[in-house]
């Protein structure tokens, strides 16, 4: 991003979140709660009238029933990572995290002094994990595994069998999950298994994420929130103190609009997603990239190891020669060194333009090597 601030006609397809706005009646509430006062710090876990709120969500999307003492407002699903993880692992202990994942798990994992350890999900498999790729990497320092469905940067959807199975795995090794699951409203085939409903006789070994950023378009509000088992609550709430304190009051009353009012923009923002996701994936298919069509999120992650450049090198090459920004997955884990990643939560025109540039790009690089 910094070599192209100064670059003109830049077709940027490497960001993460939607280029459409807030819808205008969650905008409206957040300006209605500054006028009646919410201008003030809330409780640790947020104020009730949002929980009560997410706790109707979760019923009504998955049936589960959820009391408000097991749900903490949190600003972003970052922040929901970093009071989970201080929470459950002590220093030196270990934390299984997806290859290639959102890159933040291990820097968080890092920064705590704890210790990221990847688990592979494989292209073979659409990017799912197997059983035996966790346990292969589980030891007696292990304390908990980070799940991510729908996940970014490749899309993969869990199925109610794969969660079973990932399920029986952490009873098995006693380990906790956190269950990431802030693209639940973005998937295009079949609907969002949140683990909580596949087993909610294992709530008090799951911690399951949910955010506001990608499904309302509200990556600037900073708010998400985390269903937690109630042995926890007291101890995340805490921890929210030093940190943030609370999410933003403002941002709350606006999430708590976007959760009770209709559900119209998600719909439309999925058709919409969806229609640019096949766009994509046919203009990729006519350039011949190597890639897996996502069940979920928006992006796409894209193997480009026959060029025989490696991610960053790609990357940088790319937006010198034909202006197009994508996202080198070097930081997403160790197979992310031959992955790029392209978000079509953009423009579709753009997203047009931009593939087509990319492609004749590649295909300059692997006619070289031909
Ligand atoms: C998988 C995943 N988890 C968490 C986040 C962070 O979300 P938030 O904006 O709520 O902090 C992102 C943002 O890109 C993400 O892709």
């Amino acid at each position: 991003m910094n070599i192209a601030e100064n670059m003109e006609d830049v077709i940027e397809l490497q960001i993460g979140e939607p280029s459409a706005h807030t819808p205008m009646y969650i905008r409206e509430a957040a300006v209605k709660a500054m006028d009646e006062g919410f201008t003030h710090y809330t409780s640790n876990a947020g104020l009730v009238s949002v929980r009560e709120a997410i706790s109707r969500k979760m019923k009504r999307e998955f049936d589960v029933n959820v009391p408000i003492n097991r749900i903490i407002v949190t600003a972003g699903a970052v922040s929901a990572l970093n009071i989970s993880l201080l929470s459950l692992v002590e220093s030196g202990e270990e934390v299984l995290i997806p290859d290639p994942g959102y890159p933040n798990y291990e820097s968080l994992i890092r920064i705590q002094g704890s210790v990221p350890v990847f688990y592979p999900t494989k292209q073979e498999n659409d990017f799912l994990p197997t059983v035996s790729d966790i346990e292969s990497v589980i030891t007696p320092a292990t304390k908990a595994i980070i799940v991510n469905s729908p996940s970014n940067p490749t899309g993969a959807v869990f199925s109610e069998k794969k969660w079973k199975d990932i399920l029986d795995l952490a009873k098995k090794h006693e380990l906790y999950i956190i269950s990431d699951e802030i693209y639940d409203g973005i998937i295009y085939e079949g609907s969002h298994i949140s683990p909580l409903a596949v087993n909610p006789a294992m709530e008090d070994q799951i911690i399951s994420i949910f955010g506001f950023s990608k499904v309302y378009a509200m990556t600037g509000w900073r708010l998400a929130y985390a269903i937690v088992p109630e042995k926890l609550f007291s101890l995340m709430g805490k921890l929210q103190e030093p940190i943030t304190t609370c999410a933003s009051s403002i941002s709350q009353k606006a999430g708590e609009a976007a959760l009770n009012g209709p559900q119209k923009f998600v719909d439309e923002m999925r058709e919409v997603y969806r229609q640019s996701r096949d766009v994509a994936c046919e203009l990729l298919a006519l350039y011949n990239f190597n890639y897996v069509k996502p069940k979920g999120a928006f992006y796409i992650p894209i193997d480009i190891s026959t060029t025989k450049l490696n991610a960053k090198e790609f990357t940088l090459q790319l937006l010198h020669s034909e202006k197009v920004m994508v996202g080198s997955c070097d930081t997403f884990g160790p197979s992310g060194s031959n992955i790029i990643r392209i978000c079509f939560a953009g423009d579709v025109e753009e997203l047009k333009e931009g593939i087509k540039r990319m492609g004749q790009f590649y295909q300059k690089l692997i006619n070289k090597h031909d």
